[in-house]
């Protein structure tokens, strides 16, 4: 018998006789609160086994097996670079503490890094990898995400993973990460020649630099042109430091890659021979250093391999002017960045007759999840139910998911994406249907669940009961 498929009959086994021997406690004795939670604590450890059995290390396949793992391996930090004037986004380089040999991933793959953060407890977040493939470390580009004040005048905490790495994860800390996984429609086709359109808003630029750098290490004739949108240059993974991730970028462009960096808030300022002469837009002493710094080393004959574009990423506004006819025809685009820059370049993209099927995203959360879904409103009775109590809501379209129903109704359900890549909520059905609100799934769940953060009420069901 297969060993995987053994070690996981095995908990199945013992989960089933848990499952019996709880139910014949609960009926011919008062069931302790820790027999549930042993049960649970059995059930969360099948689920975890399931899932890295299910989960997609790096082309498992090809990759020795002796370098890829399960579950969660301890890697030290062994540098950190912050990468932005902003001091917003760090990079971490990140060595495996057992010295081995690290498997290699598709080029948009992202790894979960958990941390343990005081009085708060143990959190795990995904991170794109941010560069490409080394055996020896893997590097993760995280953005820091502040606090602030909704219209309604509530205070919204800042998030806590992204400022404990800033604040307390340096150069020796030992953290745990699992092995790579990604979405199967969000990776670089490396067997493939066709051009790549790579457009990377704000931190979602950091797997573009990982199939940025696979491309032009590895197929280094491959056309790629990279679409890099920032505010102003403050935010940019700064060009001007030896190890930053864009410069690393722009020492490597080629003949056939271009390198387009789009500033949506500054505007130049010409002479009258349309010279930039400065900028405008709060930041114009870096942006004007930026962009003769460019013009002094990137221009290679007639042809800019770096260009500086004043405004915003936009395929209809002009990048679909710009970019060459065998891009329109057989580029595939990837995307990444806040919910409604995605949601724009997808629109515009299936307007220029681009078919769906070379339109890529990838969504680092469940507001991006919103921006490209449409609200599912029908009439449907959800009733969570787990060890004997029950709880039933009608279903809500603008509650968006399954998810985030069972929170409003204060029933908890474990998991930190909100977009299907992490697969902590799995989640069995008991009766009815649901449909996932992406497609594929980054993480495929077990036959007979679901993964309520991306799924909703399937139109046909009136009535759907969920084990949570
Ligand atoms: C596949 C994938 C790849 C990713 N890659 C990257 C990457 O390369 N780089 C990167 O920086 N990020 C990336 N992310 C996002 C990352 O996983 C985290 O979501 C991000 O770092 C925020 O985590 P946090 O713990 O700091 O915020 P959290 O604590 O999880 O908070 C998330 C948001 O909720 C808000 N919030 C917190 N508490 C409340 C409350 N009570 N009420 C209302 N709102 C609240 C916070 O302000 C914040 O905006 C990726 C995500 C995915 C799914
Ligand atoms: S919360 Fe990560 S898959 Fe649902």
């Amino acid at each position: 018998m297969d060993p995987t498929l053994l070690s996981l009959a095995l908990p199945a086994l013992s989960l089933s006789s848990l499952v019996a021997a709880g139910g014949l406690y609960a009926l011919t004795r008062r069931y302790t609160a820790r027999a549930w939670r042993e049960l649970a604590q059995a059930e969360q450890d099948f689920a975890l086994r399931l899932r890295a059995a299910r989960i997609r290390p790096a082309q498992r396949e090809e990759s020795d097996p002796a370098v890829a793992w399960q579950g969660f391996r301890k890697f030290r930090v062994t540098r950190k670079v912050v990468e932005d004037q902003k001091r917003e986004t760090a990079s971490f380089y990140l060595t495996p503490l057992d010295g081995r040999r690290l498997p290699p991933y598709p080029p948009g793959a992202y790894l979960n890094l958990r941390v343990e953060i005081p009085e708060v407890g143990t959190e795990t977040r995904s991170y794109s990898i941010s560069g490409g493939f080394t055996p020896e470390y893997y590097r993760l580009s995280i953005k820091r995400v502040p606090g602030w004040t909704d219209s309604s005048g509530k205070e919204i905490p800042p998030g806590k993973v992204s400022n404990f790495v800033h604040d307390h994860v340096h150069e020796g800390s030992v953290v745990d990460v699992s092995a790579p996984n990604h979405c199967p429609h969000f990776v670089l086709d490396m067997e493939s020649d066709a051009p790549v359109v790579l457009l990377g808003g704000g931190v979602g630029i950091t797997p573009m630099i990982c199939m940025w750098e696979e491309v032009v290490t590895r197929q280094p004739t491959r056309p790629v042109w990279l679409f890099y949108g920032v505010r102003g240059s403050a935010e940019l993974m700064d060009a001007a430091d030896e190890i930053s991730a864009l410069h690393s970028m722009l020492r490597q462009v080629g003949d056939d890659q271009r390198l387009w960096l789009c500033f949506s808030r500054v505007k130049p300022e010409l002479d009258e021979a349309g010279k930039v002469i400065g900028l405008a837009g709060g930041e114009s002493e870096n942006d004007l250093h930026l962009c003769e710094q460019s013009r002094q080393q990137l221009v290679v004959g007639q042809q800019p391999r770096v260009v500086h574009h004043y405004g915003r990423v936009s395929i209809k506004d002009w990048i679909w002017d710009v970019l060459p006819p065998n891009f329109r025809d057989t580029a595939h685009f990837y995307t990444c960045g806040p919910g409604p820059f995605m949601k724009a370049i997808r629109v515009d993209c299936l307007a220029k007759g681009v078919p769906e099927r070379r339109i890529h995203f990838e969504e680092f959360g469940a507001d991006s999840h919103d921006a490209l879904t449409d609200v599912v409103d029908t009439a449907c009775e959800v009733v969570f139910s787990r060890g004997g109590r029950s709880k039933s809501a009608a279903w809500e379209g603008w509650r968006r998911d399954l998810q985030r129903l069972a929170k409003a109704n204060e029933i908890s359900i474990r998991g930190h994406c909100g977009v299907g890549a992490c697969g902590e909520c799995e989640t069995p059905i008991l009766s009815g249907r649901v449909q996932h609100t992406r497609d594929p799934l980054p993480y495929e769940p077990s036959p007979g669940c679901c993964l309520p953060c991306v799924a909703v009420p399937h139109p046909d069901c009136e009535r759907l009961e969920l084990q949570a």
